[in-house]
């Protein structure tokens, strides 16, 4: 089989997108207006850029409906910060509830019942149900195409890291504690629970 995505609709390379690139991390991300109101939002099209400087990135696709930008974009291009909190099975239900595209002044951290506590660098708050949040301020905001199916790749500097201690230990995230989910296509998900280890080989 041999595909050219030039040649297809954007919803055919969205299947191949999200059915190919598996699993994603996800990047719960609460942002607010200018005038305050706080929206959360789950992203999959998240990843690490690199450690020094601590850089994050993750991509909010526009409105299918319209074309626009979802409230979480709109949000950091008005106040240049956002929180990226990590999901764990204990939240994994209660970041669905936020996947609908409610109007701009829902609140979804009410939505979702989560509770919002504040950040220490940046101004929207953190889930404090979350066991990792990141407070980043934006660095950079790419944008590719116009119209449904085109997207923004946001990169974000992470100012300041809470990790709740249970899932800490002498520097390093304890996998188990966390728990983590990962989206797969669709409606499905995963959980980081089939591990096996592989040597690196040395020179
Ligand atoms: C697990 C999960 C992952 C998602 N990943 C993305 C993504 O990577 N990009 C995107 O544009 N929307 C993604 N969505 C959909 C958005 O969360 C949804 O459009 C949301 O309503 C956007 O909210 P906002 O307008 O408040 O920013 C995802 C939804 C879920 C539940």
């Amino acid at each position: 089989m041999e595909l050219n995505p030039q040649g297809q609709s954007w919803i055919e390379n969205y299947k191949l997108l999200i059915g190919s690139i598996v699993p994603r991390p996800i990047a719960f991300v609460s942002t607010e207006s200018r005038e305050g109101i706080r929206n959360l939002a789950a992203f999959s099209f998240f990843n690490g850029v690199c450690p020094k400087p601590f850089i994050i990135s993750f991509a909010p696709m526009f409105k299918t409906a319209n074309g626009g930008p979802k409230d979480t974009l709109k949000n950091i291009e008005e106040t240049d910060e956002f929180v990226v909190n990590i999901v764990s099975e204990s939240i994994v239900e209660q970041m669905n509830r936020t996947a609908p595209e409610y109007d701009f002044e829902v609140d979804e951290f009410d939505v979702a019942k989560l509770t919002p506590i504040a950040s220490v660098v940046v101004k929207p708050p953190r889930v404090a149900e979350s066991k990792i949040q990141m407070e980043c301020k934006k660095v950079n905001i790419l944008k590719f195409g116009s119209g449904a199916g085109a997207g923004a790749l946001v990169l974000g500097e992470v100012v300041r890291m809470h990790v709740e201690d249970s899932v800490y230990r002498e520097g390093k995230i304890i996998l188990e504690e966390l728990a983590p989910v990962a989206r797969m296509a669709g409606d499905t998900y995963a959980r980081a629970t089939d591990l096996f280890e592989l040597k690196r080989p040395t020179l």
